[in-house]
């Protein structure tokens, strides 16, 4: 939410905006050493081609891609084909990334499992969402601007890592690799392809 308000006050500041009618986010990929992998995917097959990890550059970095890929198929040599490669994973610095990455992973996985807030589900604000236990499931809770619950069981249905709330595009969001969910527990996002169990506090 804080990152729609900064931008709502650089619009201002800088251009004079005072009006916005829409909002937008999204996520993107980085890899592990914030290159793009563009290439064939593994060594074992190199017909299978790649390009990703685009970092917001999509629209400069999609041209790139198309070249290099060109070139590959064609059997051209192209000097940036190494630079680019997805098989590059030998330099020790990307090792200790991907590790610390999928620690971060681990720790979400089992932290996120204790972390409850000590709040009724009663005293929810409009427009709020909270996390609370609910017959011994962790579990979200959204109340709408209309008074109305949605209650949604956050273990994230991809690999059951714990969802957090995202409070500015009340979503929520999976920190371990992305997926994304509505407050009706639907897929908004992947990787996960299952909704969310929803969750009734009267049965
Ligand atoms: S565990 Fe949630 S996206 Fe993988």
């Amino acid at each position: 939410m804080q990152h729609y308000e900064a931008l709502r006050h650089f619009a201002k500041n800088t251009f004079g905006i005072e009006q916005y009618l829409y909002r937008w986010s999204t996520q993107d990929l980085s890899t592990l050493d914030n290159v793009p992998y563009i290439g064939p995917m593994t060594k074992k097959h190199p017909n299978i081609l790649i390009a990703t990890g685009f970092k917001k550059w999509g629209m400069t970095t999609s041209h790139l891609a198309a070249m290099l890929l060109r070139d590959y198929i064609l059997g051209k040599r192209n000097s940036y084909n190494e630079l680019f490669s997805p098989i590059r994973f030998e330099a020790a610095p990307m090792v200790r990334t991907f590790l610390s990455t999928n620690l971060d992973v681990a720790k979400h996985f089992v932290k996120d499992k204790f972390d409850l807030q000590n709040q009724n589900i009663c005293e929810l604000q409009k427009d709020e969402a909270a996390i609370f236990r609910i017959k011994g499931k962790r579990a979200g809770a959204y109340k709408d601007k209309n008074g109305k619950l949605f209650i949604v069981d956050t273990t994230c249905t991809h690999l059951g890592c714990e969802l957090q709330w995202n409070s500015g595009d009340r979503t929520w969001d999976c920190p371990c690799h992305g997926s994304r969910f509505n407050i009706t527990g639907e897929v908004i996002e992947g990787p996960a392809k299952q909704p969310l169990t929803i969750l009734n506090i009267e049965e």
